[in-house]
């Protein structure tokens, strides 16, 4: 990922300035990206997520099983390991992809909850060693138990590739006081922990996303230049700060990413910046506490982490039954995001009142939708997500 040191070009305008959980309203595209957009990205980066750290560990890729007779044969399957020198065990990737396509396949990059296995009771699937074992299972059925979350053959029957990793391989999302993972390689002699503006899990999250597209890259059959980043939940926040992070997704989805993610914080409906600094410490950085409690003093609400990804097409997701995702809030966001778009010339979200559940608004570079139901991310969601990147992928 590339992280460029952002020099600041008008401070006193930036020092002023409290952009808030507003419509984010500029003069023009040139006073965005000379001004607000590098103070924006600079908040979220030393606040909010925390930085990455410029000195990259070298990575390599090695095949490890491929078929062309997956999912009934309609897809290839194939199984890369990430290798990341220092990082005792790789990065699963597991891709399935149209068994016949013409030409070059866009794909859909999606980080997992609980490893690659449990997307799919595919018996060839290489279980991580860093996926959870025994107990640790909970009664779920260790192959496939997620299925419902990924409609494979609706999304490879698109004419896309999905590929995937599993979170715990990149960082493991627990309180660990950042000793496991990728955070160890990254320290600077004496370092043990990373510092206040520098990143938590979910900015390693992000990282690992981008070594997905490291890879696909290498591969002739996908087409990098049509690449989204999808995610559900905890992973929607990062699929979007991976966005942010790395222009070379082309287009984002965030799917029920609630607080840290596509929510506004200011509103503290649902979950707010205290509760998920308690109960989730390793996701942000260490600055991010400073705003338990004091949402007011955020440069920015979250609508600004959408308008960096500008002009980028993003896709924001909500379930009627996720109040502690805060649904209006996730509709605001990506309207109050809108106006970078416009600056762009390009249309934000095409409404401006929440819609009706299962009325998505897709005529906007900024998608929305409201699913009935609880929180996840269903065939419905991907089924909408699909006829988003179509609009700029095919
Ligand atoms: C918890 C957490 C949310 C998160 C969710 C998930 O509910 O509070 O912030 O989005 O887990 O990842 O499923």
């Amino acid at each position: 990922m590339l992280m460029v040191a952002v020099v600041l070009p008008s401070m006193s305008v930036v020092a002023q300035q409290k952009y808030g959980a507003k419509p984010l309203e500029f003069e023009s595209l040139k006073e965005w990206k000379k001004v607000h957009r590098p103070a924006i990205l600079e908040f979220f980066q030393s606040e909010v997520y925390g930085r990455t750290p410029e000195k990259q560990p070298k990575v390599s890729f090695e095949m490890l099983e491929q078929s062309d007779k997956a999912l009934g044969g309609k897809a290839v399957r194939k199984q890369v390991a990430i290798n990341v020198e220092g990082l005792p065990t790789p990065i699963l990737l597991l891709i399935y992809q149209p068994a016949e396509a013409k030409g070059k396949v866009p794909a859909f990059v999606c980080m997992n909850f609980k490893g690659n296995h449990q997307i799919n009771p595919d018996p060839v699937i290489i279980i991580s060693e860093n996926a959870p074992k025994g107990e640790e299972l909970k009664g779920d059925a260790p192959r496939g138990a997620a299925m419902s979350r990924w409609p494979l053959e609706e999304i490879v029957g698109a004419g896309y590739a999905v590929a995937t990793i599993y979170r715990g391989d990149v960082d493991p999302d627990v309180d660990d006081n950042f000793q496991n993972g990728i955070h160890p390689l990254f320290y600077t002699e004496g370092q043990s922990v990373p510092a206040a503006d520098e990143w938590g899990t979910i900015g390693a999250w992000a990282w690992g996303l981008s070594r997905v597209m490291d890879y696909l890259e290498k591969d002739k059959s996908i087409d990098n230049k049509r690449v989204a980043v999808v995610g559900h939940s905890r992973l929607g926040k990062t699929s979007l700060w991976a966005a942010v992070c790395d222009k070379r997704f082309a287009l984002a989805v965030s799917n029920d990413s609630g607080c840290g993610g596509a929510a506004l914080s200011m509103r503290k409906m649902g979950e707010t910046v205290a509760k998920i600094n308690k109960s989730f410490p390793h996701w942000f950085c260490d600055n991010y506490n400073k705003y338990n409690d004091n949402e007011e003093a955020l440069l920015v609400d979250q609508q600004g982490l959408i308008a960096l990804i500008a002009p980028r097409p993003v896709y924001v997701a909500s379930a009627t039954e996720d109040a502690w995702a805060d649904p209006e809030g996730e509709f605001l966001s990506a309207l109050y995001a809108s106006p970078v778009y416009e600056l762009y010339g390009k249309k934000g979200l095409a409404i401006s009142a929440m819609p009706q559940p299962e009325k998505p608004s897709i005529e906007g570079s900024v998608g929305y939708h409201i699913r009935t139901g609880k929180h996840d991310i269903t065939l419905y969601d991907w089924l909408q997500y699909i006829k988003f990147a179509n609009k700029y992928f095919k």
